[in-house]
C-alpha cells in the first residue's frame, strides 16, 4: 500500500507547474492547490479596493490593517473537478489570470505580512497530506519535510509563447513582448525578495521540460510519484 505523502512543485513562471500539479493530483486523487492564486487573489483585492498609488507602489499600512479580512477558499468545480479560486467567497478565478494582475502580483509577494498570512493557511490546508501544492517556496518554507520535491524551470521565450498561446486560446491575446516581459520581471523579483525567495530546495529534483510535452512530463511525474510513496 502506498503512503499519503505531500507533493511541492515549485519553479519560474509560466512553465506548467499548475498543469502538472493538477495532472497528478487528479490521477492519484489528492487535493490540488495552487498557492499562486492566493497570492494572484490578494493582488486583486488590492486593485479593487484601491491599495496601488498612482505610481503603482502599494499601500502597505493599509494592506497591512485589512489582510485579516482577505479569506481565499476553493470551491470544486462540479463539471471539471477542478478548485476555483474564490476570494471573501466570491468567485474570481478568471479575474485573478488577467496580465494586469500577473504584472502587480510579485510586488505583493515580497511583503512578509503577506506571505505569513498565506503560508499559515497553506499549511492549514496540507495538514493531513495527500496534496499537490505549487508555487515558489512550497518545497523551501512551507513544506520542507515534503516526500517529494519537484522543481521546474523551461527557458522564458518557451515559457511566455506557452502562457501567450494560453491568452489566445482563452480569448484574451496579450502581445508575446509583454508576456516575455513579465515573465521575466517576476522571475527576477521573485528571485531577489528577501522573503522566501524562489530557490531550489536542496533536495529538490529539478525538471527542465523546455522540450516535454504536457503527456511526457506527467508520465515522468506519476513514476517521481510512485517511488516517493512507495
Ligand atoms: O502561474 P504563474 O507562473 O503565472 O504564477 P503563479 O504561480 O500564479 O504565481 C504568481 C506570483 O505569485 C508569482 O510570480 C510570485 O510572485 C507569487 N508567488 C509566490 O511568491 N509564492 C508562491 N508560493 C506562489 C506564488
Ligand atoms: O503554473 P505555471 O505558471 O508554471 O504554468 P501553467 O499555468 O501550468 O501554464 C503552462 C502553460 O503551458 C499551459 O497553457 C499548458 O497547457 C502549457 N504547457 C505545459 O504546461 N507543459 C508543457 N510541456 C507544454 C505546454
Amino acid at each position: 500500500k502506498m503512503k499519503k505523502i505531500t507533493i511541492a512543485i515549485d519553479g519560474f513562471s509560466s512553465c506548467g507547474k499548475s498543469t502538472m500539479a493538477k495532472d497528478l493530483a487528479k490521477e492519484i486523487g489528492y487535493i490540488y492547490i495552487d498557492s499562486g492564486a492566493m497570492y494572484r487573489a490578494v493582488t486583486l483585492y488590492c486593485i479593487e479596493h484601491n491599495l496601488f498609488g498612482p505610481d503603482g507602489e502599494i499601500k502597505t499600512d493599509e494592506l497591512k490593517q485589512d489582510i485579516d479580512k482577505i479569506h481565499i477558499s476553493f470551491r470544486l468545480d462540479p463539471v471539471t473537478s477542478l478548485p476555483r479560486t474564490c476570494l471573501n467567497g466570491n468567485d474570481v478565478e478568471e479575474r485573478i489570470r488577467t496580465l494586469e494582475v500577473s504584472s502587480k502580483v510579485s510586488p505583493i509577494a515580497t511583503l512578509g505580512f503577506v506571505r505569513e498570512a498565506l503560508v499559515r493557511q497553506q499549511q492549514e490546508l496540507g495538514k493531513e497530506k495527500g496534496i499537490v501544492m505549487d508555487g515558489r517556496d512550497i518545497g523551501t518554507t512551507v513544506f520542507p519535510d515534503a516526500e517529494l520535491k519537484i522543481f521546474v524551470t523551461a527557458s522564458p521565450a518557451i515559457r511566455a509563447q506557452r502562457r501567450y498561446d494560453e491568452l489566445r486560446a482563452k480569448g484574451q491575446p496579450a502581445s508575446y513582448e509583454d508576456i516575455l516581459h513579465n515573465v521575466e520581471e517576476r522571475d527576477r523579483i521573485d528571485q531577489s525578495r528577501e522573503v522566501s525567495p524562489l530557490r531550489k530546495a536542496d533536495d529538490a529534483i529539478l525538471l527542465d521540460n523546455s522540450h516535454m510535452t504536457i503527456t511526457e512530463q506527467k508520465e515522468w511525474l506519476i513514476n517521481q510519484f510512485k517511488r516517493a510513496a512507495q
